[in-house]
């Protein structure tokens, strides 16, 4: 099982970015632990701030992973191109957030992405991407 965790912009600065919203913990260090809790789970971390590259890694992987977990930051409310990217790839992706979303600013209400996304995960901190790991592992 071959699962990859994206994360879009800003998202290298957990731990230290807004932590009475996004906590106080690395994603390194959580991505370190998930890895230790499923050995058997071939489990890939990949971050940028730049669209493209995300796009990119989304080609990459959408045709040989069994999982994306994307967090797409801010790029969630705003990318037309990510949302076609998700429709064109044929790995199933699960959309978190860390916050949520729905109880913040109207413009984080919209996301281009979940209507391509086999389900959405908000508001459960970085545990939501360990959630979405452990339904891509039931599902096999
Ligand atoms: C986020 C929510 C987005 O609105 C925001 O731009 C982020 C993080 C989250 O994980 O809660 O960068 O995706």
């Amino acid at each position: 099982m071959k699962i990859l965790l994206l994360n879009g912009p800003n998202l290298n600065l957990l731990g230290t970015r807004e932590p009475d919203i996004y906590g106080n913990q690395s994603f390194e260090d959580f991505f370190e632990s998930l890895k230790n809790s499923l050995p058997e789970v071939a489990l890939e971390y990949f971050q940028s701030n730049h669209e493209g590259a995300l796009l990119d890694k989304l080609h990459e992987a959408g045709f040989s992973a069994d999982g994306i977990v994307l967090n797409a930051g801010a790029l969630t409310h705003t990318s037309v191109a990510l949302a076609d990217a998700i429709a064109a790839i044929s790995t199933p992706v699960i959309e978190v957030h860390i916050s949520n979303v729905h109880r913040r600013e109207p413009f984080r209400h919209h996301s281009f992405l979940s209507a391509h996304c086999v389900g959405s995960i908000v508001g459960l901190g970085l545990e939501g991407y360990r959630l979405a790991v452990l339904w891509f592992l039931k599902r096999g």
